[in-house]
């Protein structure tokens, strides 16, 4: 279906930009942050016990708009993000979790 198709292709307009951006090659405004500095968080997120996130991280994680990145949340194992590692970030920074997320 036109509708499905549709979805789909976002996606992978969603998973090319997010791809540029952890490469470091591409530096766009996501919810508030600079698409550059979500790497400064990558170690935070990926694998099975994630070290806590440093200050930059949580400097990042404090300026975003998390509402806005829990849209994102479905496309985050794609780059190897565990998207509960991910939602887990502003609990170890000290900020309150979105609540529909
Ligand atoms: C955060 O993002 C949401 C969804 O995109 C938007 O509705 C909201 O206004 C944003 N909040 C701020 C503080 O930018």
């Amino acid at each position: 279906m036109a509708h499905s198709s549709g979805k789909t292709l976002v996606q992978w307009m969603v998973a090319a930009l997010i791809f540029a951006m952890l490469g470091g090659s591409l530096a766009v405004l996501l919810c508030n942050i600079e698409t550059s500095e979500l790497k400064l968080c990558h170690d935070a997120v990926t694998g099975e016990n994630p070290p806590s996130p440093d200050t930059k991280c949580c400097d990042v994680v404090h300026r975003c708009n998390l509402t806005c990145l829990c849209g994102y949340k479905s496309e985050l194992p794609l780059f190897g993000i565990n998207p509960a590692n991910a939602m887990a970030l502003p609990g170890k920074c000290g900020l309150k979790k979105p609540s529909k997320c």
